[in-house]
């Protein structure tokens, strides 16, 4: 647990934030971390922060894969990634950020129960998260689900405007 918060969830690549002040408004008691390397789309998140005087929101401007390296402990309970850059063209798909090690290194940082919440507008990006996850069915149970009640992203924005359908998928870490 990490002290003074209720629970704490991570938003791996936040765009302009849009779901990470979702988050925040709906989880007051909760340490929302939320990275991104993208600089515009950290502005954004800056100004909504303000707007909205968040305190429990901390950002992350790295490459989240250095933050993960360096936690030893499960820390979080809920983890979001919303578009996760597609790299459609089969010959860039070792580029895409969530596959079967990247699944497992989130698996290090999470409780037990925990939940990856990952959602695509990239029909084969869904098919690879699918089998990527079923190589650690393991470590997690996974669901597809729907992403109503959920806010749209500028990219779901963007997905739905050119004709994808966006899906969804809730990993639940079993226990170690
Ligand atoms: C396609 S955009 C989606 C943004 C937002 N989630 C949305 O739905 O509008 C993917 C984002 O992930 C960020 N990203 C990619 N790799 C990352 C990494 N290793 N660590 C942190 N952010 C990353 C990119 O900078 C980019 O803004």
């Amino acid at each position: 647990m990490v002290s003074g918060y209720s629970k704490a969830i991570l938003e791996i690549g936040f765009g302009n934030g849009e779901n990470t002040s979702y988050l925040a408004e709906k989880n007051p008691e909760a340490l929302i971390v939320a990275s991104e390397v993208y600089r515009s789309g950290i502005g954004s998140l800056l100004a909504s922060i303000a707007k909205h005087s968040f305190q429990n929101i901390k950002i992350f401007d790295d490459d989240i894969r250095e933050l993960l390296l360096g936690l030893a402990q499960p820390i979080f309970h809920e983890i979001y990634i919303i578009c996760p850059d597609p790299w459609p063209k089969a010959r860039h798909h070792k580029r895409r950020l969530v596959d079967s090690n990247f699944l497992n290194a989130l698996h290090q940082v999470m409780h037990p129960n925990g939940t990856i919440y990952i959602s695509t507008d990239w029909e084969n990006y869904a098919e690879f998260i699918d089998e990527e996850s079923q190589k650690l069915n393991a470590k997690f149970s996974t669901a597809k689900i729907s992403n109503e009640g959920m806010p749209i992203t500028r990219f779901q924005h963007r997905a739905i405007r050119e004709g994808r359908n966006i899906k969804t998928f809730l990993l639940t870490s079993l226990k170690k």
